[in-house]
């Protein structure tokens, strides 16, 4: 049976819509549209009112061009799924009125998707045999999780940041740098450039267990950056070694727990799987242990081909969202059994 879905995402500062069909259950993705706002570039960070005010004035256009790259229409559309949360309040409302429009105007189901659970559902778009159980890192702007993922839909928490979030502090860092916001990339370009060793870097919470910290990092490098009498010559060495120690905490925990719980399969998600540094590192240290999965780079940030594809999974299971949906915040991803191992 085939079902063609609709995802929209607009919870932060991408205005995006995809269109992906799914055949006995696997998905093929037809269409997908990413508008970057770059407005908050000016800022040095996301204002929520300008994201909400940007998404409202594309919203339409990015829809529409999703369907026509796809070669569809709205009534053939056979759901509609749309990032409910968490994200920019403002921001997510307007997709998901958006949204509810569409469906109450085509009398189609609607269904709601955490936007976290979309990052997870990444990889299976362009690798359809992912299946759990496996561990997953997401690390994004906005969120660090380590996940114990049982089956889709049943996740269990094994830890999370205590403070900021990895994408946070490498945005932090690169501006601490001198680098324009989002700064993720463009830092881990320079610290490819860069020496190793040169500062000593923490390893926050290294050997405790499952959660994370990066404040403290943040700091040392606040001082580094402070006490560097030529900050362009330390720029690059300074990158690298703030890298290799997010690198060093985000791997040895994920491989712990994928070793601990005994998985075969390592998935890293969100923007900050985007690092090649990162995904090559897990991939080595679990070399002979379990296989390592990312996206490709445009599935990895905020897009709408993830909330397809995570509403697609929800709607072929028969569940529907109400017109009463209501944007959630931080809640927890759908499934999530927070007790710790
Ligand atoms: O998932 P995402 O697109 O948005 C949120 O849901 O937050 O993640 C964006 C984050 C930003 O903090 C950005 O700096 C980071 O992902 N990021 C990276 C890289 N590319 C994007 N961090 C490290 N290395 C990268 N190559
Ligand atoms: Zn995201």
């Amino acid at each position: 049976m085939t079902s063609r879905i609709l995802g929209i995402e607009t919870s932060c500062d991408e205005t995006s819509a995809a269109v992906l069909h799914l055949e006995h259950g696997t998905p093929t993705l037809d269409s997908l549209v990413i508008l970057s706002q770059d407005i908050h570039r000016v800022f040095g960070g996301v204002v929520p009112e300008l994201a909400s005010r940007e998404h409202l004035r594309t919203i339409g256009p990015v829809v529409d061009r999703a369907l026509e790259e796809a070669g569809t229409t709205l009534e053939q559309l056979d759901g509609i799924a749309v990032t409910a949360g968490p994200g920019l309040i403002g921001a997510l409302l307007v997709g998901l009125m958006y949204g509810k429009g569409l469906a109450f105007g085509l009398g189609k189901p609607l269904i709601g998707v955490h936007h976290l659970e979309g990052h997870l559902f990444a990889p299976w778009l362009e690798q359809p045999d992912l299946a759990p159980p496996f561990i997953a890192l997401l690390v994004s702007g906005g969120h660090t999780l380590l996940l114990d993922v049982e089956a889709w839909g049943r996740y269990r928490l094994l830890g999370e940041t205590l403070d900021d979030a990895a994408g946070e502090a490498f945005d932090k860092v690169g501006t601490l740098l001198g680098l324009s916001y989002p700064a993720g990339a463009a830092l881990e370009r320079l610290a490819s450039q860069g020496r190793p060793g040169r500062f000593d870097f923490p390893r926050p919470m290294l050997r405790d267990g499952y959660a994370f910290s990066f404040s403290g990092l943040k700091t040392a490098v606040l001082r580094a950056v402070r006490a560097s009498p030529n900050l362009e010559a330390d720029q690059a060495d300074l990158a690298r070694d703030f890298q290799d120690a997010v690198i060093e905490v985000l791997v040895e925990k994920t491989a712990r727990a994928v070793e601990e719980l005994g998985r075969e399969t390592a998935v890293i998600g969100g923007g900050v799987a985007c690092n090649r540094a990162l995904a090559k590192a897990l991939a080595e240290r679990l070399t002979g242990v379990a296989r390592v999965v990312v996206a490709s780079n445009r599935l990895n940030t905020d897009n709408a081909a993830m909330i397809a594809a995570a509403g697609a999974w929800r709607l072929d299971r028969g569940e529907r969202s109400g017109l009463e949906l209501e944007p959630f915040d931080s809640g927890p991803l759908p499934g999530l059994d927070s007790r710790r191992s």
